[in-house]
């Protein structure tokens, strides 16, 4: 396993059996916020495809993309780890993946992430001495469908060998997402390395969010898996700015105190 002294504590505070918390990031700011509530990585995600971009799906995000919001993120991080996703297309050959993933890391990730198990990619990128993150269940990238993923004996196999088969080759962790937390539990079991679960319950190393799912900042329709409870703080946003638009337009701001003289 290939690792970085940024990875470390993310597998020390497993070993110790804690939890493990990732956020997803896309900027500076963002990344601050993460870093400061005590998350153990940030992960820069190519959901930032809809929820920075406003697109539908996460497979019109290009690695151009992936490489500015990297590198805004990584300006806000002190000393967690950054995982960046390689995007659709940027690793559907051995080569390009490792050209791709040279990239990332040239703007602050620490370690990449892709989709599924292709034949060759895990292997490639390690050899080149990136660590790499897998991503195993519901595939966004080329998704058809946004349903839970392993319900049925034959793809729950094939989710649970695939895991297998990547950590052998060497990935650091994995990401379990949408699958039931029978197969969340029973892939985390004997693998070796940290599963991180997003949709996939409560018995994986770790859970993932994104950040604006989680504070509800986006108005698009929110997953099972996403909490209300976390809520308040799209609202208290929404909140300030409606009061800054009254003021503004009652004439309240700016005030004397808020003018130059
Ligand atoms: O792109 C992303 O944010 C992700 C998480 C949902 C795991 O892959």
């Amino acid at each position: 396993m290939i690792l970085t002294t940024r990875l470390q504590p993310f597998l020390e505070h497993w070993r110790a059996g804690q939890k493990l918390v990732v956020l997803t990031a896309y900027n500076v700011w963002q990344s601050e916020l993460v870093e400061d509530s005590g998350a153990d990585m940030i992960l820069v995600g190519d959901s930032l495809g809809n929820v920075e971009q406003g697109r539908g799906s996460t497979s019109g995000v290009t690695l151009e993309h992936m490489m500015y919001h990297t590198r805004m993120a990584a300006r806000g991080r002190k000393i967690i780890p950054i995982v960046a996703d390689l995007p659709l297309h940027s690793y559907d050959s051995p080569g390009d993946a490792v050209e791709s993933s040279k990239l990332l890391v040239s703007c602050g990730a620490d370690a990449v992430k892709f989709e599924g198990n292709p034949k060759g990619i895990a292997k490639a990128i390690l050899e080149a001495g990136i660590p790499v993150m897998g991503h195993l269940g519901l595939l966004p990238q080329t998704a058809e469908s946004f349903q839970v993923r392993g319900k049925q004996d034959t793809e729950a196999k094939a989710i649970d060998s695939d895991a297998r088969e990547l950590a052998k080759a060497g990935c650091f962790s994995l990401i379990l997402e949408c699958v039931p937390l029978r197969l969340g539990e029973s892939v985390t079991q004997g693998l070796g390395i940290p599963t991180i679960g997003i949709g996939a319950g409560p018995h994986t190393s770790g859970q993932v969010l994104v950040f604006h799912d989680l504070l509800h900042l986006n108005s698009h329709r929110k997953a099972k898996f996403v909490p209300d409870r976390f809520a308040a703080i799209g609202e208290a946003i929404k909140g300030a700015l409606g009061d800054f638009g009254r003021e503004v337009r009652s004439g309240v701001y700016p005030s004397d105190k808020e003018s130059y003289h």
